[in-house]
């Protein structure tokens, strides 16, 4: 464990840096490079989300994602930890997360044997500085990524904003400096800075101190054509008239949301989901019937699935006929 503040080791830790990012820049030198790299791995990326993961790389900043559930973001970071060949590390963040689940806790049941066993040794109940060895150190994500071996690991820190404000004050030193303090230790600094993806779904404003240390991208809904290729790489048994089908009746409905009441649209998961139902039903052209029925597959809420009129439907139908090819 690497737990200091000696020029020495600071320096040696920036070299390792350096290489890390002089060995991805050789990988990944191009944008394109991103994207195809991406695909291999089965994720299907625009040209200005390849642009923002590559600078994440490069530059060695944590990567920000906002965007509506369902377009992607905690995929990207799934995705980065196979394009990297590097392990995934996940803290999936909730309203009350706090340090100890998120970080480090002291493994009190273990310091107490300790203390027990010095005193049935005679020797008192053991220094407080063998009590907070780094043994009795329970690890959670935040510690367990900063001291991943090489090469490192993918963090994703996930739905950030559905964590509290002093959590998120709290990542600050994390994200500026790739480090922890924990008072009984000292700092605690990566060696190999781990590879950052925080997502949000913007369920409340993230602070301007967590942006400024953040590249950030907002995601929206792939297109059309983009999730084609997605529903027939989950779901390969679908034809290509019915992938496209679903695919512009999904962009439709998303369309049309600042015209109708859904509360919530179909993400990419829906899609998916939705593809595959269609396929077990033997279901080869959309029509307004299937649609109604398989209605609860895309939307899971009862206002918008009773809100999916069969006449919407063909309007709909109708609209995203335009659209295939
Ligand atoms: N660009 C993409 N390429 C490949 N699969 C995607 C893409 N976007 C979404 N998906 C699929 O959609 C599902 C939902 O995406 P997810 O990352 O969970 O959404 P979010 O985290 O934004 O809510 C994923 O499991 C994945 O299968
Ligand atoms: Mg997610």
């Amino acid at each position: 464990m690497r737990v200091t503040n000696s020029e020495g080791a600071a320096s040696d830790r920036y070299e390792r840096a350096d290489e890390s990012r002089d060995a991805m820049s050789a990988r990944f030198p191009t944008i394109d490079s991103v994207v195809d790299n991406l695909r291999e791995v089965g994720y299907y990326a625009n040209r200005r989300l390849a642009t923002a993961v590559f600078l994440a790389l490069k530059l060695n900043r944590p990567l920000l994602l906002e965007g509506e559930p369902g377009v992607g973001k905690t995929e990207l970071a799934k995705a980065l930890a196979k394009m990297l060949q590097r392990s995934l590390t996940r803290l999936q963040c909730y309203d009350g997360l706090e340090q100890r689940e998120a970080v480090y806790e002291w493994n009190y049941a273990a310091q107490l044997l300790h203390i027990r066993a010095a005193e049935a040794a005679g020797k008192g109940g053991g220094s407080e500085a063998t009590l907070y060895d780094s043994r009795y150190l329970l690890r959670r994500p935040l510690l367990q990524a900063l001291q991943a071996p090489t090469p490192g690991t993918v963090l994703l820190i996930d739905e950030v904003d559905r964590a509290d404000e002093p959590f998120e004050a709290f990542l600050l030193e994390y994200l500026g400096e790739y480090q922890v303090t924990i008072p009984e230790l000292g700092t605690i600094k990566a060696e190999v800075p781990p590879i950052t993806i925080l997502t949000g779904n913007r369920t409340r404003e993230l602070s301007d101190a967590v942006k400024r240390r953040c590249l950030y991208q907002w995601l929206d809904f792939p297109d059309a054509q983009r999730e084609l290729s997605i529903i027939l790489q989950l779901v390969p048994e679908t034809s290509e008239v019915l992938g496209e089908r679903i695919a512009s009746f999904a962009r439709h409905l998303r369309e049309a949301r600042g015209t109708t009441d859904f509360h919530r649209v179909p993400g990419v998961a829906e899609t998916v989901e939705w593809a595959r139902a269609l396929n077990a039903l033997g279901i080869v052209e959309l029509d307004p019937d299937i649609v109604v029925d398989t209605a609860g597959v895309l939307f899971k809420d009862p206002d918008d699935i009773n809100g999916l009129t069969r006449q919407r439907v063909e309007g709909f139908l109708q609209a995203s006929g335009a659209f295939a090819r």
